[in-house]
Parts: structure tokens; C-alpha cells; sequence
């Protein structure tokens, strides 16, 4: 436990900290990287260039040291990123390295006002963070290890299918090389895949959303070829032009706090921009597999139907069950899609075509897809009055902060 005075330490120099937050953070893994370059091997490249991870960082230090009185708060936040960390495979013996960096970063920015009294305190802090990761982390090891099908660290899946979504989205079905059983999912959650590709320093892991419902023997992920720009995505790019059936994949069990509950009867309402409509499938194939009659809205926003994946999937379902409601946004429809009445909107989701579909205030509402679209649908939530507690959300990299007014995208 912290003594009084180093709380208070802590709670008067978080605002100051906080307005250096991403410079701290970014001098930090300057560091980092310099001092232990093995680290590049588990840490996204892309998000650093981004500043991404620096700000994800950054937040979650200072919102977890403005309550570092009561950190049972900022549990779910905590569990959110342990998931990740335990789906990377990050170990207690990595929270000194940072600690010791974090700090250094802390007086390199801060100059003379980092007092030995305040970097002293901050070390005292940061090592009550860094257990209570380690405390929550060690829990789901065991649990991901001792689960039925469960495994440790990384375990090799075979690429049993491919199957193009659309054009630009691809469907990879993994089963595991010992034929063993494999661990169950919850809809929603994630598995992360370690990418050895021939000619790179460093190993690449990613993140994907299962996208078919668990039980049914393999793990599907279905992934956007990131391709447009000068900064083509490495691992997208790479599954797309290299990996065929047969191939090996490495992949951790399955992670992460966003998944349906199963057991609630709310009417649920899955909303997704692009190939953010991955965790949204999984979800409604799951709710078709166990005949629930909650009321289901799956609402997708697309460039057009080129770009559109599981559309007959979607679409079929909800021909054939009453309780499904489908509705789709095309950013961009071709003049086939006009012709064939392939979409329901034009342009972007907005607030007043959301009041116009009626949806249930009562029901639980998921979404996932590029942040600007993110932060447009959590704003027209708001606006509908919807609880907080039945709003949940997925970021497809770092978390960030939705509560910025910006134009939706799809
Ligand atoms: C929980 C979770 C679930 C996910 N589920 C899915 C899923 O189901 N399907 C899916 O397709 N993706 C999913 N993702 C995203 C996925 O993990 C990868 O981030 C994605 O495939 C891109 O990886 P990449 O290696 O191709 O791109 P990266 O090389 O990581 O690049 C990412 C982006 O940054 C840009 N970029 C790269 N370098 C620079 C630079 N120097 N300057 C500026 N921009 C740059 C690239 O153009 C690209 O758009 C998920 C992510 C998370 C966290
Ligand atoms: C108390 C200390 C730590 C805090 C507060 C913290 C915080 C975070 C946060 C907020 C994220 C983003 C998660 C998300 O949004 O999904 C993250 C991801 C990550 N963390 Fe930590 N972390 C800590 C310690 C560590 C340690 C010790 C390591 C290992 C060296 C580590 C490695 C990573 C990696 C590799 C990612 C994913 C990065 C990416 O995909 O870009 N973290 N962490």
C-alpha cells in the first residue's frame, strides 16, 4: 500500500504529467526500443508511427495513477488492456523495463521539476500499477492455459480454407496442426497471430476478430487487405499475397472483454463501418446458432457492394428469421447497386436516420470500425439516450478516446 504522502504526491503532479502525456510517452519508447530492441518483436510498429499506442499508453498511466487510491475503479480498464497484454504474451519480468523507462522519459521531459521527491513517488506508484496488471494478467494465463482446448503462449494453426468476403476482405479458417480440441470463444473476442515474414528484422503480431461463431471447430478471421497510401499494412498485405491453404499461422487463445452476452435478453443492435462488421457476425451467427428470440439489427456502412463482405450472409438471414433486421449504408453506391436496391442509405449514418429505425432504447447496442465512424455512432448514441451500460465498443488498435464530434465514415 502507498503512504498518504505519496498519494498526494501522485494526485498533485497527474495534471502536469498529463499535459506532457505524449511527448513522456513517446520520449519513452524512444528508449525503449534503443535500449531493448527485442521489444519490436511484440510491439506494432505502425501504431507507434501513429502515435496510437503512445496516447493508449499515456491515458491509461495517468488515469490509473488519479485513482491510485482506489484502483478497483479502473478494473474493466485494466482487464481490457491485461487481455491484450496476456494475448501478446507480456510477463511480469516486462513491467521493470518499463517502469525503469517510464521514468527516465518523466525526467528527461520534465526537467528540474521532477524533484527526486516526485520520481520517487511515481516509481512508488508505478510498481502498485504494474502488480495489479500482473495480478489480473497471471489470472488469465491460468485461465487461457487450463481451459478445455485452452493452450500456452503461441500454438500452430493450419490455414484449412481462404475464402474471399469481398474485394478487399479475405476469410482465413484455422484449425490447430495437433488436431486437438480448441479452446471456445466468446463472440466478440479476438486471437492474436505472430507473422514470421521472410525478410523482416522483427516478428509482426496483429489482432483479429473471429468471425464465425464458436463450436464449430476452427477459428475464422476474415481480413482487410490494407493496401491504398504509401504505407501499404505489413501482416493484411502480407495474408492476402502470400498465405494459401496449408500454411502455418501462430496463433495466442482467443482474448478480449467486447463479446455478446449470451445470457441477457435485451435486443441487440450490432452497428459497423468497413471490416468492423468481423466481431458483429460472430455475434449474430452465434445468436442464429442458439435460436434465440431477442430482436436482432445488424445496421453495416460500406464504400459500396464491391467492398461490402457477408452480404448474402447477412441479407439470407434476415429474409428467413423475422426477428432479424438488416440495414445497410453505402458511402458510395455504384449505379448496380442503385438499380438493385442494394442499400438502404446513402452517405454516412446519422442521428436522424438512426431515430427513423425505431430501435429499442432497452436493447444493447455494439459497434465496431474506423474511429472516425466510431466516434459518430457513440455520439448518436448519446443523443438517443442510451445507457452507457449498454453500449460496448471495439477498437481495431490501440483504445482512444470517441467523445470528439467528427464527420462519420464508413
Ligand atoms: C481487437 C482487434 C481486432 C481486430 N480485428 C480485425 C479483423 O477482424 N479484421 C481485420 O482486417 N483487421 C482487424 N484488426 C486490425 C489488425 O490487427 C491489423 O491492425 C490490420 O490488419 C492492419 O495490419 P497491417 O500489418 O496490415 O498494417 P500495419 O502495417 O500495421 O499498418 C496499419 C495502418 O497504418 C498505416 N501505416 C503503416 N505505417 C505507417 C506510417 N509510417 N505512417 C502512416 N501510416 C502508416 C498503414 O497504411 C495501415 O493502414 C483488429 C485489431 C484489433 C486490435
Ligand atoms: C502498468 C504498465 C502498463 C500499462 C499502463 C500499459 C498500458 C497499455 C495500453 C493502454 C495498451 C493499449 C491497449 C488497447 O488499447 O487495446 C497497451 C498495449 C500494449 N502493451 Fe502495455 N501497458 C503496461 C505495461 C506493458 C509492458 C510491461 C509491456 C511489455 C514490454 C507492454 C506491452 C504492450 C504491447 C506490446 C501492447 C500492444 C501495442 C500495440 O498493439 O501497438 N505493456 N498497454
Amino acid at each position: 500500500m502507498l503512504d498518504q504522502k505519496t498519494i498526494e504526491v501522485i494526485k498533485s503532479t497527474v495534471p502536469v504529467l498529463k499535459t506532457h502525456g505524449k511527448e513522456i510517452t513517446t520520449r519513452f519508447y524512444k528508449n525503449l526500443f534503443t535500449k531493448h530492441p527485442e521489444l519490436l518483436n511484440i510491439f506494432n510498429h505502425a501504431n507507434q508511427k501513429q502515435g496510437r499506442q503512445q496516447t493508449a499508453l499515456a491515458n491509461a498511466v495517468y488515469a490509473a495513477a488519479a485513482n491510485i487510491d482506489q484502483l478497483e475503479s479502473i478494473i474493466p480498464a485494466v482487464k481490457q488492456i491485461a487481455q491484450k497484454h496476456r494475448s501478446l504474451g507480456i510477463l511480469p519480468e516486462h513491467y521493470p523495463i518499463v517502469g525503469e523507462n517510464l521514468l527516465i522519459a518523466i525526467k528527461e521531459v520534465l526537467g528540474d521539476a521532477a524533484t527526486p521527491e516526485i520520481i520517487e513517488a511515481w516509481g512508488k506508484a508505478y510498481g502498485v500499477i504494474a502488480d495489479a496488471f500482473i495480478g489480473v494478467e497471471s489470472q488469465m494465463y491460468q485461465e487461457a492455459e487450463h481451459q478445455p482446448g485452452g493452450w500456452e503462449g503461441f500454438r500452430n494453426f493450419i490455414v484449412d480454407r481462404v475464402e474471399e468476403e469481398s474485394s478487399v476482405i479475405t476469410s482465413y479458417f484455422l484449425v490447430p496442426e495437433d488436431q486437438k480440441a480448441i479452446a471456445a470463444f466468446k463472440p466478440g473476442q479476438y486471437i492474436s497471430i505472430k507473422f514470421v515474414i521472410d525478410g523482416e528484422e522483427y516478428n509482426h503480431i496483429r489482432q483479429y476478430s473471429l468471425s464465425d461463431a464458436p463450436g464449430t471447430g476452427y477459428y475464422r478471421i476474415s481480413v482487410k487487405k490494407e493496401a491504398i497510401g504509401t504505407h501499404p499494412g505489413k501482416v493484411s498485405v502480407y495474408l492476402h499475397d502470400h498465405i494459401k491453404q496449408g500454411d502455418i499461422l501462430q496463433v495466442s487463445a482467443p482474448a478480449g472483454e467486447f463479446y455478446l452476452d449470451t445470457k441477457k435478453e435485451t435486443p441487440i443492435v450490432l452497428l459497423s463501418g468497413g471490416v468492423g462488421l468481423t466481431p458483429m457476425v460472430s455475434m449474430l451467427n452465434t445468436l442464429v446458432q442458439e435460436q434465440t428470440e431477442r430482436n436482432i439489427t445488424f445496421i453495416h456502412a460500406a464504400i459500396d457492394s464491391t467492398f461490402h463482405a457477408f452480404r448474402e450472409h447477412v441479407k439470407n438471414l434476415a429474409a428467413e428469421l423475422d426477428h432479424i433486421k438488416s440495414y445497410v449504408v453505402y458511402e458510395n453506391p455504384t449505379l448496380e447497386d442503385e438499380e438493385k436496391g442494394l442499400y438502404h442509405k446513402e452517405g454516412y449514418i446519422d442521428l436522424n436516420w438512426l431515430k427513423g429505425l425505431n430501435l429499442d432504447p432497452n436493447a444493447d447496442y455494439y459497434f465496431c470500425g474506423p474511429l472516425p465512424f466510431m466516434k459518430a455512432v457513440y455520439h448518436c448514441l448519446m443523443d438517443l439516450g442510451i445507457h452507457e451500460q449498454q453500449i460496448h465498443f471495439e477498437f481495431f488498435g490501440p483504445a482512444a478516446e470517441l467523445t470528439e464530434t467528427v464527420k462519420v465514415k464508413a
